[in-house]
């Protein structure tokens, strides 16, 4: 047929409700071609080496860096846009006050005239993946249609993509369909532009049919859906229906001297240093102790029998195949694992380009180069830094393949996951929050995490120091009603703890305390090993903690110290509990629960009133 791309459709699918949506969609946006990735080595060198041509990679001197490319982006692309993003349930309640929320059948209207023709003058790839290894039964398959090759090549890196999907998905296997568009169809003989995208942007999920659709950006989280619209805010919902949980958690392994492995998923906020806390390098007198990756920014996580014990444990996967992590404020000194993992196959994002063919950001070395091309293509010396011109985006990514990860763990890969010991929950405050606290039950771990905020830093945009509440570090990634998913969360604990499981424990964490100064009192980084070792020991029941109004805290005595100067004094600085704070606090969290007043779990509103009475004692 005239003007319609054919499908050219690889003999090795044989799923034809996948054809007919890849058919129904192209004859939508109008594509000139359609191209489905294999995930071979080949095509991604082909797909890069297009780019080159294209000018939207440049190809990094191979002697610094090998086989990495540097991509800018037009500078009205350079993060996820929450306020363009949406939850479209059939009822407004059900994406909850904490979602951007439009009905469906409306967006759909909306969508329509954006989306046709959108893809006029551009390949569209088909690009099928796996979140988590292939065939796990904790993992799920999705397929993204989208028109940027860029999309292509990171998706290859962050997901198990390519033809194997198709074998796991056969003739009738489930998949979430993906469709996402720059939104810049081209006009025939129009020259197209390094990152084409467009100032209309709709990130737009439908948990109740699992679509995600995406216009106009060609950006990390609005662009490779794999992560947090699938990963996160459709398999959110997913989990609420099907018993399991889908969080934005890293996933450690820590191995004792004593050859004891436990592993522990822990959720933060972005800028509260999730990335070096998945890669932490064990202080010195940790001698013995290993630290390894098995995640480093989402987890799902499934309830199963452990099959050596009998007992029903909570079973996490990494989804992803990568990180695609920021890189300023990255060095050796704060995160050596992470600087090795960026030797080689890199792909950069809006960092600054060396004159010889290497990269730079903001934090990388204490001094920077003389010279260098900023992010958006222009001279820069360091006297444009001294007046505060930066040379990298201060969102500027990597996208790196898990395996260059020096530290990453034997089982990062192990489709039945790893049985999960403890979450931890952190925010950044510099007042009020105790370094560790345990919660004494899972629903008061789930308060816990319920009213976790964070600082807002100037990376985050918007006022600095102001604390943004931010439940379950899923603030923007909770793909339903914020409340429901409390909910879903006591019911998981409720139901386990019936059937006799070993629930993880609870902790809540903050590293960022501040003295009268505004300094930092806790190290931080590596030093964070001495928190989690006693985590730990309470787990095998040797540490001892006392009991204070919120939980469970260690004393000076409980931490090892080995190798560390940090005084009683120090510590009771950061483990400090000021009722007049916490009573402020508790305010705070009227707020949020006024917020959340619909379906709010009474448990939680009954844990507010027994932590208030403790603290009125
Ligand atoms: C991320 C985020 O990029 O949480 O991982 O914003
Ligand atoms: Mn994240």
């Amino acid at each position: 047929m005239k003007g319609v791309a054919t499908l050219n459709v690889p003999s090795y699918v044989k799923h034809q409700k996948l054809i007919d949506w890849v058919a129904e969609v192209a004859a939508l946006t109008q594509p000139d071609q359609i191209y489905w990735c294999d995930g071979s080595e080949e095509e991604y060198d082909r797909l890069c080496a297009g780019m080159v041509a294209a000018g939207t990679l440049k190809k990094l001197n191979p002697a610094k860096r090998k086989n990495s490319y540097l991509a800018c982006s037009d500078p009205s692309d350079v993060a996820r846009v929450e306020d363009r993003t949406y939850i479209c349930s059939k009822n407004k309640e059900d994406a909850g006050p904490t979602n951007n929320w439009m009905d469906p059948a409306e967006m759909r209207k909306t969508l329509q005239p954006l989306f046709t023709g959108c893809m006029k003058g551009r390949t569209m790839y088909v690009v099928p993946f796996s979140m988590g290894p292939l065939g796990s039964p904790i993992a799920h398959i999705g397929v993204e249609l989208s028109d940027s090759p860029y999309v292509a090549i990171n998706m290859r890196i962050m997901t198990r993509m390519g033809k194997g999907v198709f074998d796991v998905l056969g003739a009738n296997g489930d998949f979430v369909p993906c469709v996402h568009t720059v939104g810049k169809p081209l006009q025939a003989g129009e020259k197209d532009v390094a990152w084409p995208c467009n100032s209309t942007k709709y990130i737009v999920h439908y948990p109740e049919t699992r679509e995600i659709w995406s216009f106009g950006s060609g950006y990390g989280g609005n662009a490779l859906l794999g992560k947090k619209c699938f990963a996160l805010r459709i398999a959110s919902t997913m989990g609420r229906d099907q018993n399991w949980l889908a969080e934005h958690m890293l996933i450690l392994g820590v191995t004792s001297p004593e050859g004891k492995k436990y592993h522990v998923a822990a959720a933060f906020p972005s800028a509260c240093g999730k990335t070096n806390f998945a890669m932490l390098i064990p202080p010195q007198g940790f001698q013995g102790w290993k630290v390894t990756t098995i995640g480093d920014d989402i987890a799902w996580i499934k309830p199963r029998k452990d099959p050596v014990t009998g007992q029903t444990r909570l079973f996490a996967i990494n989804p992803e195949a990568g990180y695609f992590g920021v890189a300023p404020g990255t060095n050796t000194l704060t995160n050596a694992n992470c600087m090795s993992s960026l030797n080689e196959n890199v792909i950069f994002t809006n960092v600054a380009l060396t004159d010889d063919g290497d990269v730079w950001w903001e934090g990388m070395t204490e001094k920077a180069p003389d010279h260098l091309i900023d992010w958006q293509g222009k001279d820069w010396t360091p006297a444009d830094g001294a007046a505060g011109r930066k040379a990298s985006h201060p969102n500027a990514r990597f996208t790196v393949a898990a395996t260059n990860n020096p530290v990453i763990d034997p089982e990062w890969n192990n489709p039945d996951g790893v049985a999960i010991d403890a979450f931890i929950f952190g925010g950044r405050r510099s007042t009020t929050v105790p370094l560790v606290t345990e919660a004494r039950n899972w629903v008061e771990g789930v308060y816990m995490a319920s009213t976790m905020g964070s600082e807002t830093t100037a990376a985050a945009a918007g006022q600095q120091g102001v604390v943004r509440r931010d439940p379950f570090a899923m603030l923007p990634f909770a793909g339903y009603n914020m409340s429901d998913y409390f909910q879903h969360w006591l019911n998981m604990g409720k139901k386990l703890e019936a059937e006799g499981a070993k629930l993880p424990s609870i902790y809540c964490v903050n590293w960022f305390r501040k003295d009268e100064n505004g300094k930092f009192v806790w190290p931080g980084y590596g030093e964070n090993m001495r928190v989690l070792a006693w985590m730990l020991e309470r787990i095998e029941g040797k540490a001892s903690g006392q009991e204070n109004i919120f939980g469970t805290t260690p004393t000076h005595k409980d931490i090892n110290w080995s190798g560390l100067n940090f005084s009683e004094a120090q510590f009771n600085q950061v483990t400090s509990i000021d009722k007049a704070a916490w009573q402020e606090e508790m305010k705070l969290h009227d707020q949020l629960f006024d917020q959340l007043s619909y379906h709010l779990p009474k448990e939680l509103v009954e844990t507010k009133k027994s932590l208030e009475a403790r603290l009125a004692n």
